[in-house]
């Protein structure tokens, strides 16, 4: 990868194998976006901007009519001076203007990737994996600075942004506005891709045209939201899963976001992304800086799944950290097994029978602190309940991993109960306003992340915990969003700095949990996928998928959250049926392989289960343990999609290509259908492969062109799996 800076033309061009990305700075200084997309070797210019005189478009030099920055490509766009579209930034001064004008002052162009100051992102293990760029903007009338950074990763259709201000001129300054990047298409033919849901329904995937004036997507709930995932593909029109073009853009960040597209009334199309602006403001004072969050913006030429694959690339092996190249255990978690009813005994029991059935983690879940008998009370005294454990916490815990089983246990740090003695101790530590009523959300409220001395009583109970016993896994909840954004501990004119203050003490506060405990497994969950983003994979390399566990929901929730996470980051389990969600009575079977599908786990009373359930659970843990590594290190490939029609399935490959499982499910019977074949990806098409099971053998091609037919069951909700192994 390189990236060169063509003096005289004044050519930025970002390359690597696969993609670039070229800006140019005109006339007195701005920064303007000349092409994103497949690999040139040299740009040269050919795609030059041409400059009208458009109606309603000012023009900064009067001698010249045709130029306005209401009609050029930007790649950082200003408010005040022309252009009319979405600003990337906001600045107001002291006088109370917010015009601002940035202009190029220089650049830096080195090898690595820098770490953002107290926010996730994506990074290098070594300095030769990528190349940086900043491109300093500068304000002079007010000495603000915008520090541009543009990373290219070697041999991934990756760009990734941020910005940093800087404040070096005498005033304190006021962001209205900061967003981590803006792009400018010189045309409209797009569609748009987000992921949408709600708690129990997440990730379902939207396409819609793009069209003249503003689409957006955002969360003002203070966190990314199972509403609205922080991520948006553009797409041509005939693009799909293996075909077309699709530029992506993902944020890493878990609160309030903006994403936006907007088509001017000249047919250019502005992508920005970044903190919401809504409800956020940030002083600047002299020679603060204010660190955006960063967004990862992919290429690919070849559909959605070349967009994934780079998405998967990159987040497993540049984003997670901890346990990253570590297979996951099967887990037991007694949540659904047992609410918050239960004691020692129980536990025990439910753990036992985990481990007879091969699995290696049991999780014990709410309700084992405070009084919590059930959702009213208790969140924020992280003291063992002793009524349910007599014993104490380490008791459990030994007589757990005696068993030969390891032992992980529920959080929800971020919140308080009313009903709680941390909340009677210090009832200003909770997100509030003055004398408003405080509105609960599953009778909770949130603590003040804004505060450090609140990020350190956090840290501090939870560290005394893990410390306690033998504890390898922590599930760390979330489970309302923000109202009453404010803080105690800040002053007026920073009020509505609240929501991304609290974001950077959560990271905070992860950040140190996961140094102090770097063997302990995190898995993130809000009532399921509802911060499931990629700021959170930073800390924490796994996330549960959705508190929707029935097999059929999970077939849509899956494959829309699989559009940018890879399986092993999505937790799935097997439970009861009728499902606790919805009601549905599907087979273990199809129970199994949809979990499997993921990172395998069971939630459900395991000593309630029939010897022959019992059998078949103890099958189905033995098969995941030998395919767990193709799962979790494979290559994902969407085969059939369960947003178009009735049945899914999907493949996983090794990387070495010698191991392949696929899976099939169909949703409903139904009568006089077609006989289906469904084709595999990713295979060594000049290689011969052997179905495990059946003994069958078919080339690589064979299996990727003519596929596999579908054998005919009257019955709802079956599944297929094929194991397939390379034998020559
Ligand atoms: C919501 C989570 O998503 C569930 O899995 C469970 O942990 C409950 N919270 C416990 O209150």
């Amino acid at each position: 990868m390189t990236i060169i800076y063509d003096t005289e033309k004044k050519f930025f061009h970002l390359s690597n194998t696969k993609i670039s990305y070229v800006m140019q700075i005109i006339r007195e200084g701005y920064l303007v976006h000349l092409y994103w997309g497949k690999k040139i070797r040299n740009y040269r210019g050919s795609n030059q901007i041409l400059c009208y005189d458009r109606g309603f478009s000012p023009n900064p030099d009067p001698t010249d009519r045709k130029f306005s920055l209401d009609t050029i490509p930007h790649e950082y766009s200003a408010y005040g001076n022309g252009d009319f579209r979405t600003p990337a930034y906001q600045v107001e001064q002291e006088n109370g203007s917010t015009v601002t004008d940035l202009l190029y002052d220089s650049h830096r162009i080195y090898d690595g990737k820098p770490k953002l100051e107290g926010l996730p992102s994506t990074y290098v293990e070594s300095d030769n994996e990528a190349q940086t760029l900043e491109i300093t903007l500068v304000d002079k009338l007010i000495g603000l600075k915008a520090i541009l950074a543009y990373t290219i990763y070697e041999d991934l259709n990756v760009i990734t942004r941020s910005v940093r201000f800087e404040n070096h001129g005498p005033e304190t300054l006021k962001l209205l506005r900061a967003l981590s990047m803006c792009v400018d298409f010189r045309d409209d033919e797009f569609e748009m891709i987000t992921l949408y849901g709600a708690h129990t329904n997440e990730k379902n995937i939207n396409r819609r045209p793009v069209t003249s004036g503003v689409q957006m997507i955002d969360s003002v709930r203070g966190a990314s939201s199972p509403q609205q995932a922080p991520f948006v593909a553009l797409v041509r029109k005939d693009t799909n899963e293996h075909n077309g073009e699709v530029f992506s853009f993902n944020f890493v960040y878990s609160g309030n976001f903006l994403a936006q597209v907007q088509v001017d009334p000249y047919y250019n199309t502005r992508v920005v992304m970044g903190i919401n602006p809504f409800d956020f403001s940030w002083l600047l004072e002299q020679d603060e800086v204010f660190q955006t969050p960063e967004v990862v913006m992919t290429y690919s030429e070849n559909g959605l799944a070349e967009m994934s694959k780079t998405y998967y690339d990159l987040y497993t092996k540049r984003l997670c950290r901890q346990f990253k190249d570590k297979p996951r255990p099967i887990l037991i978690n007694n949540w659904e097994a047992t609410y918050f009813d239960f004691n020692d005994e129980k536990i025990i029991e439910i753990a036992k029978q985990g481990k007879e059935l091969g699995m290696e983690l049991f999780v014990l879940d709410d309700g084992w602190f405070g009084k919590r008998d059930n959702d009213l009370s208790s969140l924020g005294d992280w003291v063992v309940d002793k009524r349910k454990l007599p014993k104490g916490l380490e008791d459990v815990v030994k007589r757990v991993t005696n068993l030969g089983i390891q032992f992980g246990l529920w959080f929800e740090p971020e919140m308080v109960s009313e009903d709680s003695n941390l909340y009677r101790q210090h009832p200003d530590w909770c997100l509030h306003v003055p004398n408003r009523p405080r509105t609960v959300g599953r009778n909770q409220l949130i603590l003040d992340l804004s505060r450090k001395d609140v990020c350190d009583y956090i840290i501090e109970s939870l560290s005394t915990i893990l410390n306690s016993a033998d504890i390898t896994y922590v599930k760390w909840d979330m489970n309302r969003h923000m109202t009453e954004i404010g803080s105690a501990h800040l002053p007026t004119n920073r009020q509505r700095e609240t929501a991304h203050r609290y974001m950077l003490g959560l990271y905070y506060i992860l950040e140190t949990l996961t140094n102090l405990f770097p063997n302990i497994l995190f898995e993130s969950c809000s009532s399921g996928g509802g911060r499931f983003d990629a700021g959170m994979l930073y800390y924490m390399p796994q996330t549960w998928t959705s508190d929707n566990t029935d097999a059929v929901s999970r077939l849509k929730i899956q494959y829309g959250t699989s559009l940018v996470y890879h399986p092993i980051t999505m937790g799935a389990h097997v439970s009861a049926v009728p499902n606790h969600q919805v009601g549905r009575i599907t087979s273990l079977q199809t129970r199994g392989y949809v979990a499997m599908s993921g990172n395998l786990g069971y939630e459900l009373d395991l000593t309630k289960l029939t010897e022959a359930e019992k059998n078949e659970v103890i099958t189905q843990v033995q098969f995941y343990k030998e395919i767990r590594e193709v799962v979790q290190f494979g290559d994902f490939y969407r085969l059939i999609s369960p947003f178009e029609g009735n049945d899914a399935a999907w493949n996983f490959v090794s990387d070495d290509q010698t191991e392949c499982i696929a899976m099939y499910f169909k949703v409903l019977s139904e009568p006089g259908t077609k006989i289906k074949t469904f084709k595999l990806r990713g295979l060594d098409e000049t290689g011969l492969y052997e179905n495990v099971e059946t003994k069958a053998v078919f080339g690589g091609d064979e299996l990727m062109n003519v596929g596999l037919t579908i054998p005919r069951v009257k019955q709802d909700f079956i599944s297929y799996c094929y194991r397939f192994r390379k034998i020559n």
